[in-house]
């Protein structure tokens, strides 16, 4: 798999650009990260990421990260928040919202948990 980027992006136009929602693109690699868009409306599902942190950055609109075991996260456009690894959270998008995220390359992006909207990583770094 190659993971040939841009040098530059924008990220809101990128975000933007995407046509399905909840369906992550990656942008960038930066290490052993990857840097990704998403445009997302409802509600993702719950799940967790055994060993890896995951950050959520708002581009446009309004997220929350609901907990099962904490109280819920309510990101506005310009905000970020880092999951911690291992707790399980779900993000609720109550209008359509653009993000930006920051995942370990080698993270599920729903987690251990398959749904209809979990997105292969192929897909994920699928070209603009
Ligand atoms: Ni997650």
């Amino acid at each position: 798999m190659s993971d040939s980027f841009p040098s530059q992006v924008d990220l809101l136009a990128a975000a933007e650009a995407l046509t399905e929602h909840w369906s992550p693109r990656v942008v960038a690699r930066v290490n052993d990260q990857y840097v990704k868009v998403a445009k997302v409306q409802g509600v993702l599902a719950w799940h967790a990421h055994e060993g890896e942190d995951e950050l959520f950055l708002v581009l446009k609109g309004h997220l929350r990260i609901e907990y099962r075991d904490r109280p819920a996260v309510e990101l506005a456009a310009g905000s970020l928040h880092v999951v911690p690894r291992g707790v399980e959270h779900n993000p609720v998008a109550e209008a359509e919202c653009l993000l930006a995220l920051v995942e370990t390359v080698t993270t599920r992006h729903t987690g251990d948990v398959v749904t209809d909207r979990t997105r292969t990583l192929a897909h994920q770094l699928r070209a603009a």
